[in-house]
Formats: C-alpha cells, sequence, structure tokens
C-alpha cells in the first residue's frame, strides 16, 4: 500500500489527475472505475479542464461504484446526476461507454448480475474511491461480508438522517443502494483512494495500519498489489511513517 500526502487537497486532486491523464494517453481503451460524494470534485474539474484542452475521452469506458435504490438518474440527489454534474457533461465520453448501477430496475437482482457481467466485459484498469467515516468503500458498509459482487445492501440510519435535508419528502429519501461489491473493487488492476480532511484521519488510519477486518471495510485494500491512499495532511494526521509527504 503506498501513500501520498499532500499538504491540501487541491494539491492532492492535481496528482491523480495527472495520473488519469497519463492512463488516458498511453492506454488505447482504459475501463475507470468512478466514486461519487466530495472527495473526486477537485479531480473531476481537473478533468473536466483538460478535455477542454484537448484530452479525448471517446475510448474511455467508466463504471461507477453505487446508485441508490429508488431515485431516478434525473433526480438531483442520483448519483448519475452527480456525475453528469460534475463530469459527464464535460468530456466527451459517449454515453453508451458511461455505466452506473440501476437503482430504479424492477429486478434489482438482476440489475446486479448485469453489473457484473458489465464489469466482466469492462475489467477496470483503474479505480478511484472515497471513504467513508466508517471506512466503508462503495456503499460496502461494516460489518458485511467481504466477498462480495454488486449487491443491494441497506443504508445505516446515520446515512439515511444525514440524506434527508436533501428530499422533499421523508418518504422520498433512499433506505437502500445498488453498489459494487468489495470482490469487484478488489479486481481493479490500480486502485486510488481519496481520503480528505480531519475527520477522515480515524477511518484513514484503521484502513492502512488497522487489521484486516470488516469492521472496516477499507482495510481489505491492504491486500491488493496495487492500491495508493492520497491523503491532505489532515487525513494522514495520525498515520505514522507510512505518510509519506509527496509535495508542500
Ligand atoms: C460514493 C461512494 C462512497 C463515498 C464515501 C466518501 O460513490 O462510493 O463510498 O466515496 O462515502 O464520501 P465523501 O467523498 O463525500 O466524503
Amino acid at each position: 500500500m503506498k501513500v501520498r500526502t499532500f499538504s491540501t487537497k487541491e494539491l492532492a486532486s492535481v496528482y491523480v489527475a495527472a495520473i488519469v491523464e497519463n492512463l488516458i494517453q498511453t492506454h488505447p481503451s482504459p475501463v475507470i472505475g468512478l466514486a461519487t460524494g466530495s472527495s473526486p470534485v477537485d479531480l473531476y474539474r481537473h478533468l473536466a479542464h483538460f478535455c477542454h484542452q484537448g484530452l479525448s475521452f471517446a475510448q474511455v469506458t467508466t463504471v461507477n461504484l453505487d446508485e441508490y435504490v429508488g431515485v431516478p438518474a434525473h433526480h438531483p440527489q442520483s448519483y448519475h446526476r452527480f456525475m453528469d454534474d460534475h463530469l459527464f457533461r464535460f468530456i466527451d465520453v459517449p454515453p453508451d461507454q458511461i455505466f452506473i448501477p440501476d437503482g430504479t430496475a424492477s429486478d434489482l437482482q438482476a440489475a446486479c448480475e448485469q453489473f457484473d457481467e458489465i464489469l466482466e466485459r469492462h475489467p477496470i484498469d483503474l479505480q478511484i474511491l472515497g471513504l467513508g467515516h466508517n471506512g466503508h468503500i462503495g456503499f460496502n458498509e461494516p460489518g458485511l461480508a467481504l466477498a462480495t459482487g454488486t449487491h443491494v445492501t441497506a443504508l445505516s440510519p446515520e446515512t439515511i438522517a444525514a440524506n434527508a435535508r436533501f428530499f422533499a419528502s421523508p418518504a422520498e429519501v433512499p433506505t437502500h443502494a445498488i453498489t459494487m461489491g468489495v470482490q469487484s473493487i478488489l479486481r481493479a488492476k490500480k486502485i486510488i483512494l481519496l481520503a480528505f480532511g480531519e475527520d477522515k484521519a480515524e477511518a484513514v488510519q484503521r484502513s492502512i495500519s488497522g487489521q484486516i477486518s470488516t469492521d472496516v471495510p477499507a482495510s481489505i485494500l491492504q491486500v491488493h498489489p496495487d492500491v495508493t491512499f492520497v491523503l491532505d495532511k489532515l487525513a494522514a494526521a495520525l498515520l505514522g511513517g507510512e505518510a509519506v509527504c509527496t509535495w508542500g
């Protein structure tokens, strides 16, 4: 496991954007796994800028980690919409090369199996991850089985409560999500996890230096041969010698 620590999340995001750019320039048809949430927003802004400057995403395929169940793609809080708003509308990736789990499928089990087939057809070259405060990756929450493919998972009461403000009524707040499993994430050739801010420091420390345990899903990344945690100094605050400072 490698750790790269930067003075700010802006610098960290530039570093990761350069890695993604290099992959796109050197691989004939790269598959990139994407996350939603606040952590990759700066990265996506840089990638949009690179595209504006001439970097083409025409040969790129993207697969997203997760989506809420029952929230339609056009809903302002859907992860489909998040990806459109932060990245897809700014780059030239063809729509038929974008894959996001379908949380509105009438048969969710079948939708999970279809997503696993998509992942079989498009093995991930680089997976971008964020990190939950509880150590989750995707919506693989603590205590769940680590050897899973795409599946439907119940959101924790804390997540449901935190999301309530984004929805018009309590009935609309999603209670479940469809998520890529840990097993699928581990199949990616290369994984970069982004974590910023002091509120992530404990989860970072437990993921990197703690025992591999279902209590901290990201700790399973310790078994992967090519994982880099890209941190700002706040998120790295509880690390010792692992916190290699790259810049700033
Ligand atoms: C989102 C996802 C989640 C987030 C994590 C961190 O697609 O899979 O695991 O990456 O909850 O979220 P932020 O970046 O908002 O702190």
